[in-house]
C-alpha cells in the first residue's frame, strides 16, 4: 500500500475557532485558530509547539471534538466527527500536565485505569484483568491497583494517566503538556514508554509540547503555530535541522534559552 492511500487517523481541514472575551465596550473577539489543516497517520506523532495562548490547547481539544469548529472539518478515520461523546469515548484519549486533577483523588488506581472501560462495557474480572495488564505494561506493579492518587509520585502518576488513556486502545491520543511537570528523568521513561506502547498499539498522537527537546525526541512532524495560525509544518529531521520560518528560528532561541 503506498503511503497517499493510508487513511489519516485524524484530519482538520481549514479549522478556525475564535472564543470571545470581556464585556460590553472591553468585548473582543480571540481567535485560538485560523485556518488551520493537518493530519495525522496511524501510528505517527505530530508535534505541536508555539508559545503560550497560540492555540495549542484548543486545537487539541478540537481533534476530540470536545470544541466545536465555527468553520472547517474534522475528520476521524476517514469519517466527520461523530457529534455523540459516547461513541467516540474509548477511541480518542487525551493525557494532560496535571495528573493529580486528571484522577479522581477518592478513586484507586486500578478504578481510574478501568474508568475509560466501564462506559461500553460492565466491571468483571476480565475488564480488571485488563487494566492490571495495562498497569503492568506502563511500569506498575499489580501492587500499586489498591493506592489512592496521594499515595503516588508524579512520575507513577502520569504513567496511570498513560495506562488509563490506553486501555481502550485508541487510536488517537492528544498529550498536552503531558510530561512538562516531571523532573527530567521522569520525563524520558514517559517519552520512552509512549514511544513503546505507540509501536505496539499502533495509534495517531498529537504531542503538545513548549519543550523542542522531547518533540523532537517523540515527533515525526512537527508543526508551529502562532496566533492560531500553523506557520511551519515538517518532518522533524527537515525542521531541526533547518527550520524555514523565521518564528520558528526565534521559538528556538527563546525555548532554548
Ligand atoms: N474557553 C475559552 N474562552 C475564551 N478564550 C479562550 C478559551 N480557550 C482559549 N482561549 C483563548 O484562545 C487562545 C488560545 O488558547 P490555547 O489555550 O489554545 O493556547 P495554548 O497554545 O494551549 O497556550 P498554553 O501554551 O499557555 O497552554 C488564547 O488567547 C486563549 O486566551
Ligand atoms: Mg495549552
Amino acid at each position: 500500500m503506498s503511503a497517499s492511500s493510508v487513511i489519516p487517523t485524524v484530519e482538520l481541514d481549514d479549522v478556525s475557532v475564535a472564543f470571545s472575551s470581556g464585556f460590553g465596550a472591553g468585548k473582543r473577539e480571540v481567535r485560538a485558530m485560523s485556518g488551520v489543516s493537518f493530519s495525522v497517520a496511524p501510528g505517527e506523532t505530530l508535534g505541536l509547539v508555539g508559545e503560550s495562548g497560540s492555540g495549542k490547547t484548543t486545537t487539541g481539544t478540537v481533534v476530540l471534538g470536545l470544541q466545536h469548529p465555527d468553520s472547517g472539518a474534522v475528520r476521524f478515520q476517514g469519517a466527520p466527527l461523530a457529534r455523540s461523546l459516547r461513541s467516540r469515548a474509548g477511541r480518542m484519549q487525551a493525557v494532560l500536565q496535571h495528573p493529580r486533577w486528571a484522577l479522581d483523588p477518592r478513586s484507586t488506581v486500578l478504578s481510574s485505569v478501568l474508568e475509560p472501560v466501564l462506559v461500553h462495557e460492565r466491571r468483571t474480572p476480565a475488564t480488571e484483568e485488563r487494566a492490571l495488564a495495562m498497569l503492568e505494561s506502563v511500569g506498575l506493579p499489580a501492587s500499586f491497583a489498591a493506592r489512592r492518587p496521594h499515595q503516588l509520585s508524579g512520575g507513577q502518576l502520569q504513567r496511570v494517566s498513560v495506562a488509563r488513556a490506553l486501555v481502550t486502545h485508541p487510536a488517537f491520543i492528544v498529550f498536552d503538556e503531558a510530561v512538562s511537570a516531571l523532573d527530567v528523568s521522569v520525563q524520558a521513561q514517559i517519552l520512552n514508554l509512549i514511544q513503546d506502547l505507540q509501536a505496539e498499539h499502533g495509534f495517531a498522537a498529537l504531542f503538545i509540547s513548549h519543550d523542542l527537546a522531547a518533540v523532537r525526541y517523540i515527533s515525526h512532524h512537527v508543526a508551529v503555530m502562532r496566533a492560531g495560525e500553523i506557520v511551519e509544518h515538517a518532518p522533524t529531521e527537515v525542521f531541526y535541522d533547518l527550520p524555514s520560518h523565521p518564528y520558528s528560528r526565534q521559538l528556538f532561541q527563546e525555548l532554548s534559552s
